[in-house]
């Protein structure tokens, strides 16, 4: 059996080192964007990640309503991010899982590495580290552990970590209520666009097909974090992503042609609208490119939940209410794998190349 030696981003970072290896080191182009995270938080000036408070999302007040998701599509047109606040999660549960995701990460590496897996015999879910996937052999300054959580069905707990103990209870739950609020979503954002309710539910494949799959993302601190990227820049392809993270920033978006800090909002969950509900929307909505920076002083630690459509079952392509004369289709026909493999081939000029991972 060839045992496949994965190189993880702690060690390296614990070991001491005071440079990092080249691999890990950005383009030099790359490298004129990228200052100190902290420093880019505090930036008032500028554009600024939109906040959408979902207190109103189902107000029985028509007026009421419609103002929600006017603001919503706006957001979701022009950024397809957004800070989600009164999301009904319970702060609580939040708690619970970025402790229990801590604690899992606190692990020595050893322990982690049990869970390890293998992504060249496809064996993608469990504590990994980015394989150079190119003749650059760029890498990524994080660890991660990725697994499906939504439907039951679909689960395979084994996968799931037995240390701490409430990870898997406290993950399950969320991912349970994570569900419904992806359902909520995905209505106000079939209304703003005209459609029944649950027009894009459907679409990605309702309860039974759509799938929720948990990835933390781990950043050490960095020696040089002037150098490196914990996540390149890159659009999600999901229909949705929801994001927890550690209160540590390092969230960029690439707006109006320039790169824009996530501010930490407390209480809040981070949206991205997805290539998949790009495509539906026929670009009415935005796949927002992104990445994620880190820092000397402080590990970041963030939680994306993304919500899929089915690998093959589904032919993504704009809808047809969406598609007019005056506003023609803008992406062709593709299952989600095709999607996802046409993303990793093209390679047409440099800010498509990092569309190409999630
Ligand atoms: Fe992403």
């Amino acid at each position: 059996m060839v045992v496949t030696i994965v190189p993880r981003v702690e060690s390296l970072a614990s070991s001491g080192v005071l440079s990092i290896p080249k691999e890990y080191v950005r383009p030099q182009e790359e490298l004129t964007s990228i200052g100190d995270i902290f420093e880019e938080e505090k930036k008032d000036e500028g554009p600024q990640v939109p906040t959408i408070d979902l207190r109103d999302i189902e107000s029985d007040d028509p007026a009421v309503r419609e103002k929600f998701r006017a603001e919503l599509k706006r957001v979701a047109s022009e950024w397809g991010v957004m800070h989600l606040v009164n999301h009904g999660i319970p702060d609580e549960l939040i708690e619970r899982v970025k402790k229990a995701g801590e604690e899992f990460f606190g692990l020595p590496i050893e322990e982690k590495e049990k869970y390890a897996n293998d992504q060249t015999s496809g064996k993608i879910q469990g504590y990994g580290s980015k394989l150079a996937n190119n003749a650059s052999g760029q890498l990524e300054w994080e660890d991660y552990y990725f697994h499906l959580v939504f439907p039951e069905d679909k689960r395979d707990m084994t996968i799931w970590p037995n240390t701490p103990a409430d990870y898997k209870v406290a993950t399950e739950e969320y991912a349970r209520v994570l569900r419904s609020l992806a359902t909520r979503v995905l209505s106000a954002l079939s209304a703003c666009l005209g459609l029944e309710e649950d027009r894009l539910e459907k679409e990605v494949g309702g309860l039974e097909e759509m799938l929720l799959q948990m990835k933390i993302n781990y950043y050490p601190k960095c020696p040089q974090p002037e150098l490196a990227l914990g996540v390149e820049a890159h659009t999600d392809v999901s229909a949705l992503t929801f994001i927890l993270h550690n209160m540590v920033p390092g969230l960029q978006l690439f707006y109006e042609g320039k790169w824009v800090t996530a501010k930490c909002v407390p209480n809040s969950i981070i949206m991205h609208i997805g290539d998949t509900i790009e495509i539906l929307s026929n670009g009415k909505y935005k796949s927002i490119l992104h990445r994620g920076l880190v820092n000397k002083e402080k590990v970041r630690i963030s939680w994306a939940v993304f919500c899929e459509p089915p690998k093959e079952k589904i032919i993504l392509k704009p809808l047809p209410e969406m598609v007019t004369e005056a506003e023609p289709a803008l992406f062709p026909p593709r299952t989600f794998a095709q999607h996802i493999e046409h993303k990793l081939f093209r390679k047409d000029n440099p800010e498509d190349e990092a569309k190409s991972s999630e």
